[in-house]
């Protein structure tokens, strides 16, 4: 059994693969009318969330539901971290309860490896600060897997905030493990120093980074993170560095769109292109639920 999920960076190939393929069976009980197994059955789920969330915080309450575990929430605002209780106080709390899985998402990066070794609830990493998020990277893949039938080979562009982007780190690891050609681009101020040492080929366009490409990968602008001075404008970001579809024209006919979500119309995609037929956005949110069910049942199941 495995204890925690808090990156795909050191997470050998053979057990990504693990995962995916065990979402395949999870994807058909997320689809049926009776979403029920009992895998999980007289565990607890707690989802432990320092930042807001729609999708990663809904889909693991439901992937925990479906699989017949007590699943229980607790934010920041309306919790006791609001009275000034410390991050380790509140994760050893939680754990006091007898929780099995704690799924956290936390403002600063490294939070989930520092509390990880401090409770026996195995530790899911929902997004640490500027660092990972592995579920979301590992419904991308599965996603990516569904559409094209394979990783290897395949030409993936990775465009838009990538400094701010937990997002790209963990997809860029995977992906580059996985055998996939990657490409990054955006504007200079936006792509983190050192990046080519990941194996990813970077771009200051987000044109020469999505040519021939088979998927395009958009990042959200992080507003709540930005500082002032990155780039001048929304609309100027959107003008230089917005993907529309006169722009997907540089990458393969067959290209597929993903976004982590949410996504900001009119800025990094346009409405066209998030609700066209290339979009996969609505299908890596179901997918979600699928690749979380798997990822806990890899700890615990
Ligand atoms: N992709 C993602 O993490 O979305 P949420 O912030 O809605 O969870």
């Amino acid at each position: 059994m495995k204890k925690d999920l808090l990156g795909l960076q050191y997470l050998p190939a053979d057990e990504i693969m693990t995962i995916l393929k065990n979402a395949v069976k999870m994807k058909e009980i997320v689809l049926s009318d009776k979403k029920k197994i009992n895998t999980l059955e007289g565990k607890t789920v707690v989802t432990l969330f320092y930042e807001n969330s729609t999708r990663t915080r809904m889909s693991f309450e439901l992937a925990a539901d479906y699989m017949g575990a007590h699943a229980a929430n607790i934010t920041a605002s309306g919790s006791s971290v609001a009275k000034g209780e410390s991050l380790i106080d509140t994760a050893k709390t939680i754990d006091a309860m007898g929780t099995d899985i704690l799924i956290m998402r936390h403002g600063s990066s490294g939070a989930p490896h520092l509390i990880a070794p401090l409770v026996k609830a195995s530790v899911i990493n929902a997004g640490d600060g500027l660092h990972e998020h592995p579920t979301q990277a590992l419904l991308d893949l599965y996603t990516i897997l569904e559409k094209k039938g394979r990783i290897e080979g395949l030409k993936v562009a990775i465009v838009g905030d990538v400094y701010h982007s937990r997002v790209a780190r963990s997809n860029i690891f995977a992906l580059k493990k996985l055998g996939a050609d990657v490409s990054v681009g955006g504007p200079s101020t936006l792509l983190p120093r050192g990046l080519e040492n990941t194996g990813a080929k970077v771009f200051k366009s987000v044109q020469e980074a999505m040519i021939d490409a088979d998927v395009v990968m958009g990042l959200r602008i992080q507003l709540e993170r930005q500082k002032s001075g990155l780039f001048p404008s929304l609309g100027e970001y959107n003008r230089f560095f917005g993907i529309d579809d006169k722009r997907m024209c540089f990458a393969k006919d067959d290209a597929i769109v993903l976004h982590p979500g949410p996504v900001n119309r009119g800025v990094e995609f346009s409405s066209e292109l998030v609700d066209g037929a290339s979009s996969c956005i609505n299908e890596q949110v179901t997918n979600g639920v699928a690749v979380r069910m798997s990822v806990m049942e890899w700890l615990r199941g």
